[in-house]
């Protein structure tokens, strides 16, 4: 996993230098407005052209019927067991080209230059690869790694805003559950990162990264560890769902998620009023969230939907004071809706 400025236009050289040789046959997986804004650039460190294909933009192409039809051009323009290719977009181009390289002729090496900030800080991490069934979110899928990730800051200039702020969640999340460091980091730098200066990006990306691969590598499968990694995500799943992954971003929802888990934590004591304070004012710092105008039992019934639940048991991910994290299964029906009512009350202000 490589962070810095100036990786795409020296992809090529930088991929021999990972593979041993440049593979004959190279394919790019993108999206159109990427290729539009930043096409040129990745292509031209490669002597010979890569080919490039276009997944629709959208998690509604996130599916089985594209992944099909990116299987079958990569058969038809020569793709064999030696060829490679490369995952250049968001989490969703990300997410389909790992799921494409890890069945096309029973898995070939693929590599991964993200360019939204949650891909380069989340799903490029970690191996996770698939798609979406029209029955839920990611219910297909494999763990393929790549075999590098280039996260490219530069790439990050053309992200919407709202984009960047959402993805930043996922790297307060980080920060809260392993890193007090990063959490102090982002408190003083704010402005710096959304003002999108690179020393402080590369800063909050690879310690993101550092972060999500220290947690992976000691829990691939998702029995233990890994489980922390979905901080906010219980609540932020519920969000996504009650509003039909309409209203909001993940991260932003992620946001939501783990104001819910802060007030929860604080009542069980497991952080103090002021760490609660403190941690509270940071998600709000990279906000704004978007407003909520939902009812509590419609929240609490779609956390029952949560993948992550097994066997009927309501996991639930709780912060231990600043930088570490654990997991609890005995959550009451009674304490959820206090959390979650408390986010609603919260997020009804924002309203004004
Ligand atoms: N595999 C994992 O572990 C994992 C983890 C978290 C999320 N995910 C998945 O990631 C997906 C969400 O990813 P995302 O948030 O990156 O969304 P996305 O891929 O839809 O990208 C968001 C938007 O930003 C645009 N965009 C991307 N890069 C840009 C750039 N540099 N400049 C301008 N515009 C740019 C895209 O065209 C798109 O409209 C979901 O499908 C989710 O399930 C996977
Ligand atoms: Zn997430």
């Amino acid at each position: 996993m490589i962070a810095g400025s100036g990786l795409l236009a020296t992809l090529a050289p930088r991929i021999e230098r990972v593979a041993g040789r440049l593979p004959r046959r190279v394919f790019v997986l993108t999206s159109a407005p990427i290729w539009a804004l930043w096409g040129e650039c990745l292509q031209q460190s490669f002597s010979d052209a890569p080919v490039v294909l276009f997944l629709e933009p959208g998690e509604n192409h996130k599916t089985l019927a594209s992944v099909e039809k990116l299987l079958r051009q990569m058969a038809a323009a020569g793709g064999d067991r030696g060829s490679l290719l490369i995952a250049f977009g968001g989490g969703i181009v990300g997410d389909v080209a790992g799921f494409v390289a890890a069945i096309y002729m029973r898995g070939i090496p693929y590599v991964q230059v993200p360019t939204t900030f949650l891909a380069q800080v989340d799903s490029s991490v970690g191996g996770k690869t698939g798609v979406n069934l029209p029955e839920g979110k990611n219910l297909v899928g494999s763990f393929h790694h790549p075999l590098v990730v280039f996260a490219e800051i530069g790439v990050l200039g053309t992200l919407p805003d709202r984009e960047l702020r959402a993805g930043l969640m996922e790297s307060v999340k980080a920060g809260i559950i392993r890193d007090r460091a990063l959490v102090r980091f982002m408190e003083e730098h704010v402005d710096e990162v959304l003002g999108r200066d690179e020393k402080a990006l590369e800063k909050v990306i690879a310690a993101s990264i550092r972060m999500k691969a220290a947690v992976v590598n000691k829990d691939e499968r998702e029995n233990g560890l890994r489980m922390i990694l979905n901080l906010g995500h219980t609540v932020g799943h519920a969000l996504e769902a009650a509003t039909y992954y309409k209203a909001m971003l993940h991260g932003e929802a992620v946001g939501w998620g783990m104001v819910a888990a802060l007030w929860l934590a604080r009542k069980r004591g497991t952080i103090s009023p002021h760490q609660f304070e403190r941690l509270e004012s940071l998600i709000h710092l990279y906000g704004p969230l978007p407003a909520l105008k939902l009812r509590v039992s419609k929240v609490v019934a779609a956390t029952g939907s949560d993948k992550k639940n097994v066997g009927g048991v309501r996991r639930f991910v709780l912060p231990v004071g600043i930088g570490d994290a654990g997991v609890v299964e005995d959550v009451t029906p009674a304490e959820l809706e206090a959390a979650v009512g408390y986010m609603l009350t919260v997020a009804a202000k924002k309203r004004g």
